[in-house]
């Protein structure tokens, strides 16, 4: 199996979220819609949605709620990535300028907010009191966790748990929302949605620690992001915790002065990814992040073996395999 693969399998639903996210574009205010559209048009993996239509199928439905609501977590999604783009002071974005390099950072985070609003009101459509709990909730969590993170900025001794805790609110709730709601949409109990709520969040936290790698060591050329912004903007993720805990006395110190200024340079950059290198720290965080891996595997066991367990155990491993 293949990404280009889990794709095929479900064409025609991705097709139909594709036409909901631009059918939706419909404000009387052009620049609204312009800068949307400018998002959208630049690509974007579609996880998300990809999550939600596979666990839906998996679990025996076929209607087209999860188009619509596939719709809804990929606008949330978008928000908080206009609204992260303008705190990281980030550049560039799937291959192109960032919005908030184009527009300015006051229109991008109002059409942030557009796109919030415009989610819910297509949940509140949609009429489900506790799938719209789940995104209200997980709407809620990102917001927090990206407070949580810049509170916690160049904090040096920063402990896995609050890390763990940084990525659940800011990434993972969102991957768990859209497992969760696919088997609320399959009818399943509650137990076995548990289970799929589980399984979206462990994927999601692994999704995060991938990005958190590639951040370092991943080709722009394919992230279509700039190298180095986490270690601008001071935060500590996976792969520097990791180097932070291998390095030497020396070397600790010059890390801790550069995370502690906040205003790392491109030198800086470059001594941290030589240490990264020397250390083996891509070997070290793929090691840490196999765990979560194979935990997310265990939890669809309770599921038939079938194409989209298949697709899904998939995606579970192509999250920290991937490039992009
Ligand atoms: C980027 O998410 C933000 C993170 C949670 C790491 P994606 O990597 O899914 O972004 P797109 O939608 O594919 O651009
Ligand atoms: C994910 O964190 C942010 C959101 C969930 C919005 P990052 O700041 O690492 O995401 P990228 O790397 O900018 O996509
Ligand atoms: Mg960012
Ligand atoms: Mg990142």
């Amino acid at each position: 199996m293949d990404i280009n693969y889990v794709y095929q399998m479900i064409m025609p639903e991705m097709e139909s979220v594709e036409k909901e996210l631009i059918r939706n574009l419909d404000s009387d205010v052009e620049m609204v819609n312009e800068v949307a559209s400018y998002v959208f048009e630049s690509g974007g993996k579609r996880l998300r949605p990809v999550f939600m239509v596979l666990a839906s199928k998996l679990c025996g439905y076929s209607g087209d709620r999860a188009t619509v609501l596939s719709g809804v977590v990929e606008y949330i999604h978008t928000a908080t990535l206009l609204h992260d783009d303008v705190i990281d002071g980030a550049k560039y974005r799937r291959g192109r300028k960032s919005a908030n390099n184009v527009f300015g950072n006051d229109i991008t985070v109002l059409c942030g907010d557009f796109l919030y609003s415009r989610a819910f009101i297509n949940l509140v459509k949609d009429g489900d009191a506790r799938v719209q709990m789940i995104l209200a909730n997980a709407a809620k969590t990102m917001s927090e966790g990206e407070v949580f993170q810049l509170v916690k900025t160049a904090e040096f001794s920063l402990k896995i748990e609050d890390y763990l805790k940084i990525i659940f609110s800011k990434t993972a709730v969102l991957f768990s929302a859209c497992c969760e709601i696919g088997g609320i949409l399959g009818g399943l109990e509650d137990e076995k949605v548990k289970n799929l709520a589980e399984f979206g969040k462990v994927v999601g936290l692994a999704f995060q620690m991938s990005d958190d790698i590639l951040d370092y060591l991943g080709d722009p050329e394919k992230t279509g992001k700039k190298p180095g912004t986490d270690l601008n903007e001071g935060k500590m993720t996976l792969p520097l915790i990791l180097l932070r805990d291998m390095a030497d006395k020396n070397e600790k110190q010059r890390l801790r002065d550069i995370i502690v200024s906040e205003n790392a340079s491109e030198e800086d950059l470059t001594y941290i990814i030589s240490l990264m290198k020397k250390y083996d720290i891509k070997t070290a965080s793929e090691r840490y992040v196999d765990d979560y891996v194979n935990k997310s595997k265990e939890l669809l066991n309770i599921f038939p073996k079938n194409e989209y367990r298949d697709a899904l155990e998939f995606l579970a491993e192509y999250v920290i395999k991937r490039d992009r």
